[in-house]
């Protein structure tokens, strides 16, 4: 399955949660996985590199980084890949290299905050995803949820989102996000970041996984 993670706004947690969907689906779910990581910043990578120098740990998945306009060349490989491709996406949407990617998309996970900026951004985030790929499921995941969002906001917020996809259970804002690596997931949002992912991956990733398992 092809998951790819996006939002034209950049600092929602799309790299964030692209690695601990992957650290999930490995340590959770027995998946095997491999990330694109297609951001020019190369964050995944590095945080991979270091974690596979630094420690005796084998890594729970393979990391490639690539250029976003290599996945054009990669795009026939993706059915040999066993297991799920999670791809990491720059913060933009204006770049015509975005477009087989979506369209190659199973899945788009889509991190967002309860905020005018970051909702109007998510809102034409989702119209050209299903512009370009009218069936794809969008899973919206509210990040960085700080105390005091008011209730009200939330749910006119989710009303609308639902429209395009699924509004997933909430992560709060946490320091233990920021301190994340591609080996494990830290304790103290362990079951935070479960409760997300079980209902995504229930919805989303069981029947394809039946699937794989019958051919
Ligand atoms: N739930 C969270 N709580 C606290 N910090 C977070 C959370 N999610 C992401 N962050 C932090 O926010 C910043 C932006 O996240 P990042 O995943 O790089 O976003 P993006 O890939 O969308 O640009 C990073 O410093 C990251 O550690
Ligand atoms: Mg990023």
């Amino acid at each position: 399955m092809n998951i790819v993670i996006g939002n034209q706004k950049g600092g929602v947690g799309k790299s964030t949660l692209c690695i601990l969907l992957a650290n999930y689906l490995a340590l959770y779910q027995e998946s095997e996985c491999l990330i694109l990581d297609l951001d020019f910043q190369s964050s995944i990578s590095s945080l991979w590199n270091r974690d596979r120098a630094n420690l005796d740990n084998p890594p729970l998945y393979e990391v490639l980084d690539l250029e976003l306009e290599a996945f054009k060349n990669f795009k026939d490989k993706l059915n040999q890949v066993d297991g799920h491709v999670i791809i990491d996406l720059p913060g933009k949407m204006d770049d015509n290299e975005l477009i087989p990617i979506y369209q190659y998309a199973d899945l788009v996970i889509c991190p967002f905050a309860y905020d005018k900026v970051s909702f109007e951004s998510t809102l034409v985030f989702a119209q050209i995803v299903k512009h370009l790929n009218k069936t794809v499921p969008i899973a919206f995941i509210p990040n960085r949820l700080k105390a005091g969002v008011r209730y009200e906001i939330k749910s006119q917020v989710n009303e609308v989102l639902k429209k395009f996809g699924r509004v997933s259970p909430e992560l709060p804002d946490r320091v233990a996000f920021q301190r994340i690596d591609t080996l494990s997931i830290p304790e103290e949002i362990e079951e935070l970041v479960r409760k997300t992912f079980d209902v995504i991956h229930n919805h989303h990733l069981t029947i394809i996984k039946k699937h794989d398992g019958e051919n």
